[in-house]
C-alpha cells in the first residue's frame, strides 16, 4: 500500500491511477480502525478500482470537551489493517495540510444536519460536510463508500452531493457489529468492561422497537419503552427518534422508509445507532 501525507504526491498518483484506466474509490475514516472500516474497503474493491482510504482525525468535527485529544490514533495497526485488507492507497493528511492559515470555508447543510446529533452536538455536521467536501476534492474519487452506522451522516454527505453537483457515487455499508450486536465503534475502547456489558442494551432496545411499531404499536410509546429500557440500564439518553429515513424529518412521509436512531451516553462515551423500520 502506498502512504501519502503531502497533496501534490497524493494528487500525482491518482493521476497515474486515472490517465492507465483505473477507477478511483474512496473510504475515509479516522482512523482506530475495525472490522466496520474493513467491510468499506472491500465494498469499494473492484477490479479495475484504486481503492484510497483516509485517515484525519478531523478536529472541526468535535465540538468544545468532545473527545478530539483522547480520540484513538493507532496508526501501525491501521497500516497493517489497510494493507490486509487490500486497501491500494492511504491519505494520512497532517492538519496543515488540511486547514492552512487562512482557512476560511465551512460547508453547512441545512435541514437534515440540524436535528437528533445535529442538535446534540452543534457544528459537528459543518465539520464533517467540510472535510468530506475537500476529500472529495483532493481524491476525486468516482465513488465512496459510508458506513450506516452513522446514519445521518451518510444523509448529509448524499445532499451535500447532490445539491454541490459532485461526481461520485455514494454506497451505504450496513452496519457491522460485534456478536452480542453492539455496532462495532472506534469509541467502543473507552468503555470499561462492566460498560461494555451494558452497552447491549443499545441495538436491543432499537431491535425491540423496531418490532414493536412494525409491528403496529403506537410509535410514542415504542420510544418511550426504548428510553426506559436504555435508562434502567444505566445510559443517559440524547434521544430516540423514528423519522423519514430520507431526510431525516421526525414526521415521516407515509409510503416513505421510517429508521429508528438514538444516542445515549455510558458514562463519559457517547453511543449511537439505528435500525430500519421497514425492511424490503
Ligand atoms: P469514522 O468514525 O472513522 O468512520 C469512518 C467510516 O466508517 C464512516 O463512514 C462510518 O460510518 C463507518 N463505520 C464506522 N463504524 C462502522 C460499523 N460498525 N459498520 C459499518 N461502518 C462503520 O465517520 C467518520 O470517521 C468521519 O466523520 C469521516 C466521515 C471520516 C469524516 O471525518
Amino acid at each position: 500500500m502506498e502512504i501519502y501525507r503531502e497533496l501534490a504526491g497524493l494528487r500525482a498518483a491518482l493521476e497515474a491511477a486515472r490517465a492507465s484506466g483505473r477507477e478511483v474509490a474512496l473510504v475515509p475514516t479516522m482512523g482506530a480502525l475495525h472490522a466496520g472500516h474493513i467491510a468499506l474497503v472491500e465494498a469499494a474493491r473492484r477490479p479495475g478500482t484504486t481503492v484510497v482510504a483516509s485517515i484525519f482525525v478531523n478536529p472541526r468535527q468535535f465540538g468544545a470537551g468532545e473527545d478530539l485529544s483522547r480520540y484513538p490514533r493507532k496508526e501501525t495497526s491501521d497500516i497493517a489493517m489497510l494493507t490486509e485488507a487490500g486497501c491500494d492507497l492511504l491519505w494520512l493528511p497532517p492538519v496543515e495540510q488540511m486547514y492552512p492559515d487562512g482557512f476560511a470555508t465551512i460547508v453547512s447543510v441545512s435541514g437534515v444536519s440540524e436535528g437528533l446529533d445535529g442538535a446534540a452536538r452543534p457544528g459537528h455536521f459543518d465539520g464533517v460536510a467540510t472535510v468530506v467536501a475537500k476529500l472529495f476534492n483532493q481524491v476525486r474519487p468516482t465513488r465512496a463508500f459510508f458506513g450506516e452506522k452513522d446514519f445521518q451522516q451518510l444523509a448529509v454527505v448524499r445532499r451535500m452531493v447532490t445539491d454541490l453537483d459532485v461526481e461520485v457515487e455514494i454506497t451505504g455499508v450496513p452496519t457491522q457489529r460485534e456478536d452480542d450486536g453492539l455496532a462495532l465503534s472506534s469509541r467502543n475502547v473507552y468503555l470499561s468492561p462492566e460498560e461494555r456489558q451494558r452497552a447491549v442494551a443499545l441495538p436491543r432496545a432499537l431491535g425491540i422497537a423496531a418490532r414493536a411499531i412494525r409491528g403496529g404499536s403506537d410509535s410514542a410509546k415504542a420510544l418511550d419503552d426504548a428510553t426506559a429500557a436504555l435508562t434502567a440500564a444505566g445510559f443517559e439518553v440524547d434521544y430516540v427518534a423514528l423519522v423519514d429515513a430520507e431526510t431525516l424529518s421526525p414526521q415521516p412521509t407515509p409510503g416513505r422508509r421510517r429508521q429508528l436512531l438514538a444516542a445515549a451516553r455510558l458514562g463519559k462515551t457517547r453511543l449511537i445507532d439505528n435500525l430500519a423500520v421497514d425492511l424490503g
